[in-house]
């Protein structure tokens, strides 16, 4: 059966930067203007400042790419809340991406449900297809991968989540059309072939 999508497959940000390593006392890491501007209209539309966590964290990585200790020092300050709090909270949440990813973060579900239903191989095909292993991103920046929990639509695994999209029962000799689909959804027909 087809993937589900639920929108338009691009970019999934536009990273200002690749933060990486300790916070630069030299040149600390900023919000540009206009990540502020969306930081200030999070403060005015959640008072209570735990509520601000989330929706900031996903600013910090539409802007930087990804939640590096940087970041997470960054954001911290900003929402005056202790990084420890911040960690378990950015490393609960898979979307949350605490290493740099490709314009497509591939996530395969190895929970029980979907390895039953062949999720290893879809994993080893994918990987096998990419030329990657996990954690890595391929030569054009277009694709990284990595093996998560459940994702909570069991019932059509083996599932595959591409940014925040669900794709439902990649099963391995899917995997080719797959990918395809999603290099021509990003205008990139012949990237990380
Ligand atoms: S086990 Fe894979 S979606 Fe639940």
């Amino acid at each position: 059966m087809d993937s589900v999508t639920t929108g338009p497959l691009g970019p999934k940000h536009k990273a200002t930067s690749r933060p990486s390593g300790p916070p630069s006392p030299e040149k600390p890491l900023a919000f540009s203007n206009a990540a502020d501007d969306e930081l200030r209209r999070i403060v005015e539309k959640y008072p209570d400042a735990g509520m601000r966590l989330l929706p900031t964290l996903h600013v910090a990585q539409r802007e930087f790419g990804w939640i590096s200790e940087e970041v997470k020092h960054l954001v911290a300050h900003r929402l005056a809340i202790p990084v420890a709090h911040l960690e378990s909270v950015v490393s609960f949440y898979t979307m949350f991406h605490q290493r740099p990813v490709g314009r497509l973060d591939v996530q395969v579900c190895m929970s029980l449900p979907c390895a039953l239903r062949g999720s290893g191989e879809t994993w080893a095909a994918i990987a096998n297809a990419l030329g990657i292993a996990g954690g890595e991103i391929t030569a054009d920046g277009l694709f990284s991968i990595c093996k998560v929990e459940c994702l909570a639509q069991c019932d059509r695994a083996p599932v595959v989540q591409v940014n925040d999209e669900d794709h439902l029962d990649v099963s391995a000799d899917r995997v080719k059309s797959f990918l395809d689909s999603l290099r021509n959804q990003t205008g990139d027909g012949k990237a990380g072939a």
